[in-house]
């Protein structure tokens, strides 16, 4: 599978190392060994292929703003933000409004939507003005208001339901002055990862490996079927209904 020859990528930046964003970086490297990749995780992970990594809390936006001067000289071509949260210890899916607590669903912001947010502020400046460039967030079509048809997990969905609308705003404003910039909100597809594998049996769902999504969302950046000017597509290319 070919990256699009016409973005001439040279430097590419994944934000959170879990395993989609692992397995990106992975298919990244064996497609265009020349490619600069660098990693940006709230830990460091042991990735090979990185050209660097860096590692502060992402929920801290003082530490974007000193991320982003560190890093003066670089250009991204390409920035895939993977960084997302289910569940942990304390949260769990809502399965009902009973469920919510205000501090899962603030959390659920801080991380779904507030991360790539704060990465679109302090990595705007890292964009080129007026080469192609890519700026893309991992979502989820639970994020989908028109496709919601079973309720529940009300902080995930808000969440990415409020990434959604980010990436849509942002692509307004950033549209004005890069003029070969497009940003995409694009659904994974239900992938073999410990954010799913607690819920992956009790769908009837085909669960993919991290390597088969990753291959799945570069060939959907780069060759989409989509338009040019839509945002909010699936892991096969195709748009999805906001
Ligand atoms: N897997 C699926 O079936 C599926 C389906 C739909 C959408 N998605 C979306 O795809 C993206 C990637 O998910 P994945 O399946 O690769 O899950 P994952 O392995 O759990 O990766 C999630 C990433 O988010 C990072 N993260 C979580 N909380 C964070 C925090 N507070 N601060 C900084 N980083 C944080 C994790 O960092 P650590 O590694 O340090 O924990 C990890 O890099 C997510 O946005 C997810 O919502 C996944």
């Amino acid at each position: 599978m070919e990256i699009d020859k016409t973005h001439k990528l040279k430097n590419v930046l994944i934000i959170g190392l879990g395993g989609i964003g692992e397995a990106i970086v992975k298919v990244l490297k064996s497609e265009n060994p020349q490619l600069n990749i660098y990693g940006l995780a709230r830990q460091n992970k042991d990735i090979p292929f990185l050209a660097d990594q860096f590692n502060f809390n992402l929920l801290e936006e003082a530490k974007w703003d000193n991320f982003s001067q560190t890093i003066n000289h670089l250009q991204f071509d390409l920035i895939i933000c993977t960084v997302g949260f289910l569940h942990n210890e304390e949260f769990k899916p809502e399965k009902k409004l009973d469920d919510m607590n205000l501090e899962h669903l603030t959390y659920s912001l801080q991380v779904n939507t507030g991360v790539h947010a704060l990465a679109l502020k302090y990595l705007q400046r890292h964009i080129p003005l007026n080469s192609p460039a890519l700026f893309v967030s991992l979502t989820a079509k639970l994020g989908s208001i028109a496709d919601n048809r079973m309720g529940g997990w009300y902080s995930y969905r808000m969440s990415k339901a409020a990434l959604n609308m980010l990436i849509k705003n942002a692509s307004i404003e950033l549209g004005r002055k890069y003029k070969k910039l497009r940003l995409i909100a694009i659904h994974p597809g239900t992938t073999d990862t410990q954010l799913s594998a607690p819920y992956t049996d009790q769908t009837n769902l085909n669960v993919k490996e991290p390597k088969e999504t990753a291959l799945a969302i570069i060939k959907a950046i780069f060759h989409s079927p989509a338009s040019e000017d839509e945002i909010f597509l699936n892991w096969t290319g195709e748009p999805l209904p906001w």
